[in-house]
């Protein structure tokens, strides 16, 4: 919370690949979905699927009504 920034690589966002540490970027954040990811409305294997990875465009492909991180 609050204002401070973390910058964090695309080498660093691949290593949290698995499903019990499980990271997604979306619009130029980065989300630790793991424990989330249970909760996921649309279920687990998109969010896997994406897992470690840069996930904007597949989150705005399917949520298209939300806005989100702003
Ligand atoms: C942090 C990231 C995400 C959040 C906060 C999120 C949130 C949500 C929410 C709130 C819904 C319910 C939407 C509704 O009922 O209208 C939903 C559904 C869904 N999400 Fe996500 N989602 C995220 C990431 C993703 C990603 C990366 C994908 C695909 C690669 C995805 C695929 C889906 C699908 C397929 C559904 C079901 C849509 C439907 O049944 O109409 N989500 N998500």
């Amino acid at each position: 919370m609050g204002d401070s920034k973390k910058y964090i690589t695309a080498e660093e966002l691949k290593k949290h690949n698995k499903r019990d540490d499980l990271w997604i970027s979306v619009q130029g954040k980065i989300y630790n979905v793991t424990d989330w990811i249970k909760q996921h409305p649309g279920g687990d294997i998109p969010i896997l699927n994406l897992a470690g990875q840069e996930a904007t465009d597949a989150f705005i492909a399917f949520h298209p009504d939300i806005l989100f991180g702003s």
